[in-house]
């Protein structure tokens, strides 16, 4: 078969290109809005721990098994064993993982469509467009399906490219840009009035909830998503990787930086947060909880922007630059679960098989905009909620019980011929085939009661 198999051309360009796929809408607005509900720092804390007690463990899986077969999820997973049982259950598991992909690719298309219109109404406005600004921010069927093309359409026009020249090079820009845009954002709300008791909030640690079952199951939760794990967006990054690279080095690498991203974030949401309060804007539902989700970004936020006078107009943009960067990130790594599938399975072409699969992942966006009210919901909590732990699991159960031991060993001598002396080598090959999938599945557990 194909013997020019796409790669990274660096590490940096991988760690970006990860950090990039993990670093999504989910962290901007779920974790800040978690941790200021969670028992602020007490809750960043648990997640720190989680995170590398469980998310960076699977991560590794993904990470080992996509390098060591340099191939898509499908090829991948029913590589692993010669039993013709266990390759036939790899691959359901890959095609089950290529479907769960599209179906995030698919509600995340809308509401990163939704990004780009808020982006689109701020630079309507600073030209003096009003009439289109107003559109782009008024809910209707068009304007739902135009932002999700729009958006679909850069996604695919990256991933077209392929890993070097479009993943990578994309990657490599924006990630960046993102971080430049957080940083000027958090400097600006410092300043104003109502920022500083944001702050208090989102850091004073509540250690009174470190215990409450309801916000380990949340860090958990958050820890092991916010890597996007459970659907091989990371396998397949991973398949991109050098063979001397040092994939657990490389694998704390992403973690942190996507730890250090949501930090971050939380410190721009909360106090921006409580300067809209400053400026008379509710902040909490009917439960006293603080708005979060859809409700905080597309009404406080921007009621937040537009008490900001004309400043708010540039900060409006940037902040929606930055949420549309962060979608883009991700949703190329989620539209090259499939593509990378059908440019491997089949005699199409790169390009061939990014206008299918994405219009595949359109054409579902397409029937969930219609069909809001009952679809959207069921699709994120499908793929979300329960998809995503299972098919973890199953990588890890894969990566533990059906990879050699000496496979693994010798996949991660490569780019580190010290690896058996290692901690890593101590902990993570029984940590990956019993505590991980323990600990997932006692999560999946919660979620479902
Ligand atoms: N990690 C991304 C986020 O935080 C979401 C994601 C999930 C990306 C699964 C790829 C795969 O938004």
């Amino acid at each position: 078969m194909s013997t020019v198999r796409g790669q990274f051309s660096s590490r940096f360009g991988f760690i970006m290109a990860a950090a990039g796929s993990a670093v999504g809408l989910g962290n901007v607005w779920g974790f800040p809005t978690q941790t200021a509900s969670n028992g602020g720092a007490a809750f960043v804390l648990v997640c720190l721990l989680l995170a590398f007690l469980l998310a960076y463990p699977a991560l590794m899986a993904e990470l080992i098994i996509g390098r060591h077969a340099r191939a898509n999820v499908v090829t991948a997973l029913g590589s692993l064993s010669t039993k013709p049982l266990l390759r036939f259950i790899g691959q359901g598991v890959g095609y089950y993982g290529v479907l769960i992909a599209s179906l995030i690719l698919s509600f995340y298309t809308i509401v990163a469509g939704w990004m780009l219109s808020h982006l689109g109404q701020a630079i309507s406005n600073i030209v003096g467009l009003e009439a289109i600004a107003q559109w782009l921010v008024t809910d209707s069927i068009a304007r739902n399906l135009s932002s999700s093309v729009i958006f679909a359409g850069l996604t695919m026009s990256i991933i077209a490219c392929g890993i070097e020249g479009g993943i990578e090079k994309w990657s490599r820009r924006l990630m960046p840009l993102l971080m430049i845009l957080l940083v000027l954002l958090i400097l600006y709300v410092f300043t104003l009035p109502g920022a500083m008791q944001g702050l208090k909030v989102y850091l004073l640690p509540d250690l009174s909830q470190v215990l409450n079952p309801d916000l380990l199951i949340s860090a958990l939760g958050q820890a092991f998503f916010s890597l996007s794990l459970g659907v091989g967006t990371m396998l397949i990054y991973g398949s991109y990787v050098d063979k001397n690279e040092n994939l657990p080095q490389l694998g704390a690498i992403v973690t942190c930086v996507d730890l250090a991203i949501a930090f971050t974030a939380g410190l721009l949401i909360i106090p921006a947060v409580y300067v809209a309060q400053h400026n008379g804007t509710v902040i909490f539902n009917e439960a006293g909880d603080l708005i979060a989700g859809p409700g905080l970004i597309f009404q406080i936020l921007p009621s937040l922007f537009s008490s900001m006078g004309s400043a708010g107009l540039l900060v409006a943009t940037a902040f929606f630059a930055l949420m549309s960067i962060a979608a883009v990130t991700s949703s190329i790594s989620m539209l090259e679960v499939p593509v990378s599938t059908a440019v491997e399975k089949t005699s199409l072409s790169r390009l061939a098989s990014t206008l299918i699969m994405g219009g595949i992942c359109l054409a579902i966006s397409s029937v969930i905009i219609f069909n809001f009210d009952p679809l959207f919901g069921f699709v994120v909590d499908l793929t979300t909620k329960y998809s995503e732990p299972l098919v973890g699991i199953m990588f890890c159960v894969f990566a533990g019980w059906v990879m050699h031991r000496n496979a693994l060993l010798q996949e991660l001598k490569q780019g580190n011929s010290n690896i058996e002396n290692s901690l890593f080598w101590k902990i993570w090959p029984w940590y990956v085939r019993v505590v991980c999938p323990l600990l997932i599945l006692a999560t999946f557990a919660q979620s479902l009661s």
